[in-house]
């Protein structure tokens, strides 16, 4: 029963929700008398934070704001020591060998953006980059601009009809032109689990380096770069129940002493002269200018949280939400449902014969249902699909299976009223 189940911190579902002050909140809709409650349905795109992220936030603001790594004053020493104990709580939370391996970005976007710009500079006309046709903007379009400016070509992984990529593909792809895998680990559509293992096994016995994009994966199983072997792993706190803005881009140290810096400004230098300058270590020669302390602040907050709760406690309450969300989903006339049913996240997009997504979105909304609706930053894969847009629903540990189930009530009662009002 989802109703007793306990987390390893000993807390219920009930108990986890009180922790997210926005879901203790009403929504307050423009021509409704009564505050509603938020159902919220759309952790693909942002996660709630928990009280201790913002408390740590603010409390950065309110009692240790300073520049780091520049004063020699105590306020400058503490907010340099939380910024750089939260680059260790990462390392530890994606078991990374070096915390130097560890850079603070501003969103997955960026990491990429890292890649390709640094990693990427030196590719020319015959090198290849293998992605795929699932692929998020953010691991397209960094190399879309790549390839603009060094010829490189880009191929892709096709995905099937059921929203899984045909690996058995993968042969004939890699070729020893191959500069790059960029994959996804979860879609961000179709909630698929892509088997990043046997990419990169593949891909490493031609040593050709992989990235992973985990900002789908990262907040819902547990991370080890160095049992995935990847070389790039990139991620966001936002999606992690920790602050937007920050970013993170796990890379094997080895690799990353090779690249040249992505920008240049304060920090990522050693020394300065005006005829040209030398970098910084890693990681710091990765990350130039004032970076967002307080959000990297929160983001520890978050990864205490997180480990608590304990992976194995999270997916093991969201594989049976999970479960019981596709099954009710697929008993639902006039929908139709993408992606696999088995090794699948909690990402539900949908369409609806009788509507568009859009009008689904709004309709939900009018009860406090929030879910996303369009291409979900991945037209190609839409493309792929011959669909325009979808409506998404996405799950995260502080959902309830009364919260689908009154999804499944209210996606019942648009059909009718759109039927009827036809
Ligand atoms: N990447 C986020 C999503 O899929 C924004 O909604």
């Amino acid at each position: 029963m989802v109703a007793e189940w306990i987390f390893a911190n000993g807390k219920s579902v009930g108990e986890i929700r009180e922790d997210f002050p926005i879901l203790q909140t009403k929504l307050t809709l423009v021509d409704h008398d009564d505050p509603i409650d938020l159902v919220y349905l759309d952790t693909a795109a942002t996660a709630q934070k928990p009280l201790k992220v913002i408390q740590a936030e603010a409390r950065y603001y309110r009692e240790q704001n300073a520049n780091i790594h520049r004063a020699l004053h105590t306020l400058g020493e503490t907010a340099t020591a939380l910024y750089e104990g939260s680059r260790d709580k990462v390392q530890a939370f994606i078991n990374a060998e070096h915390r130097h391996e560890i850079i603070f970005t501003r969103n997955t976007t960026e990491s990429i953006n890292l890649v390709a710009s640094s990693f990427g500079r030196s590719f020319g006309p015959e090198d290849e980059i293998l992605l795929t046709e699932m692929e998020h903007h953010s691991n397209l379009v960094p190399w879309q601009l790549l390839s603009e400016q060094t010829g490189c070509k880009l191929k892709f992984i096709p995905i099937s009809p059921g929203g899984e990529l045909e690996l058995e593909k993968l042969d004939e792809l890699l070729t020893n032109k191959t500069a790059l895998v960029g994959v996804v680990h979860i879609s961000n559509i179709f909630g698929t689990v892509n088997d990043i293992e046997q990419i990169i096994s593949k891909a490493h016995s031609m040593d050709i380096p992989v990235l992973i994009d985990g900002a789908q994966s990262s907040p819902h199983m547990a991370i080890d770069v160095q049992q995935l072997d990847c070389d790039f792993f990139a991620f966001s706190s936002h999606k992690l129940y920790g602050p937007m803005g920050i970013g993170i881009l796990y890379g094997k140290e080895k690799l990353l002493e090779k690249m040249p810096p992505y920008m240049g400004g304060g920090d990522m230098i050693r020394s300065v002269k005006l005829t040209g300058s030398t970098w910084n270590d890693l990681p710091w020669k990765f990350e130039a200018g004032t970076p967002n302390v307080g959000g990297v602040a929160g983001f520890g907050a978050a990864i205490d949280y997180i480990k608590e709760l304990s992976f194995d406690s999270i997916c093991e309450y969201e594989n049976m939400l999970t479960e019981y969300a596709r099954k009710s989903l697929s008993g639902i006339k006039n929908i139709k449902i993408y992606g696999p049913s088995g090794h699948r996240a909690g990402v539900f997009s949908f369409t609806h014969n009788d509507l568009h997504p859009h009008d689904m979105a709004q309709f939900l909304d009018r009860y406090g249902i929030a879910v996303r609706a369009g291409h979900h930053c991945a037209q190609p894969a839409m493309r792929k699909l011959k669909v325009s847009s979808m409506a998404r629903a996405s799950l995260a540990f502080y959902n309830t299976r009364s919260e689908i189930d009154f999804l499944v009530e209210k996606i019942i009662a648009a059909g009718e009223y759109f039927n009827n009002g036809i």
